[in-house]
């Protein structure tokens, strides 16, 4: 049976050492979406994707992955799956040249053919990548660097992608570029959830969004309609 969804969270609580900080956040994707998870900082959102992604044990809810139970399943068991982690900060291997980064994204056992095959897909979808295969991976922009962290993340071949403020510390100039490219993997088939604090941009390229405020979602919708709503204009935008 088909699942309805690619993505189903439900009543989702987690929190760190006792303290609850999602207090039951309910939201799904489908497949070929990009879902956007919009908020303040501190809202719960990078608690959101890491507790998807298996690095935090959900105290409550559960998550469902094409149908199937994955509530509290452990990170390496989700990326198998076809869920990717990319967390925020583009923390990539900065010692390491760009192209030893992307190797490492793809399974240890995966054959030699199959990564080279992954490599040229990141590259046809990050061209940059290509012109700097041995550079270290210190040495390039943040732009460049955010890029990586995605490619790498591209390199497990999900079917699902989990993307962590891309634009947390991007030159503006950049944050139109790093944000393109979620458009463009969603063109490859891989279904998005994003977390932005840059509402507005987020929710321009996002097809629907929820708005998380304190580890909860308060409003979610189209991001048309909710780029049209009174309440982001007023709280988010500086309507
Ligand atoms: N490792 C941690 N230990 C304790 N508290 C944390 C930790 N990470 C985040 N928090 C707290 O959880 C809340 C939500 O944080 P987070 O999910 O990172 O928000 P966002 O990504 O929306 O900025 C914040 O109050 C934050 O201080
Ligand atoms: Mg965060």
């Amino acid at each position: 049976m088909m699942a309805d969804f690619a993505l189903e969270v439900k009543n989702l609580c987690a929190g760190y050492e006792g303290v609850p900080v999602l207090h039951g956040i309910s939201f799904e994707v489908k497949e070929g979406e990009i879902v956007a998870i919009v908020g303040a900082n501190g809202a719960g959102k990078t608690t959101t994707l890491r507790t998807i992604a298996g690095l935090l044990r959900p105290t409550d809810g559960f998550v469902k992955f094409y149908g199937e139970d994955v509530t509290g399943l452990p990170a390496h068991i989700m990326v198998r799956k076809g869920l990717t982690y990319v967390p925020e900060g583009r923390r990539v291997f900065g010692k390491l040249s760009v192209k030893e980064n992307l190797e490492l994204g793809a399974f240890k056992e995966e054959s030699k053919e199959v990564v080279e095959q992954r490599l040229e897909w990141v590259y046809s979808l990050f061209p940059i990548l290509k012109e700097r295969l041995t550079q270290k991976a210190e040495t390039m922009s943040g732009g460049e660097q955010q890029m990586l962290a995605i490619a790498r993340g591209l390199m497990s071949a999900p079917k699902v992608i989990l993307l962590d403020e891309l634009s947390l510390g991007l030159q503006p100039s950049l944050v139109e570029k790093v944000l393109q490219t979620v458009v463009e993997i969603r063109r490859h088939r891989v279904t998005v959830l994003m977390v932005e604090q840059r509402v507005l941009e987020a929710l321009e390229i996002a097809d629907r969004g929820y708005v998380i405020q304190s580890g909860k979602v308060v409003l979610s919708g189209m991001s048309k309609d909710l780029l049209d709503s009174d309440e982001i204009k007023r709280a988010y935008l500086g309507m």
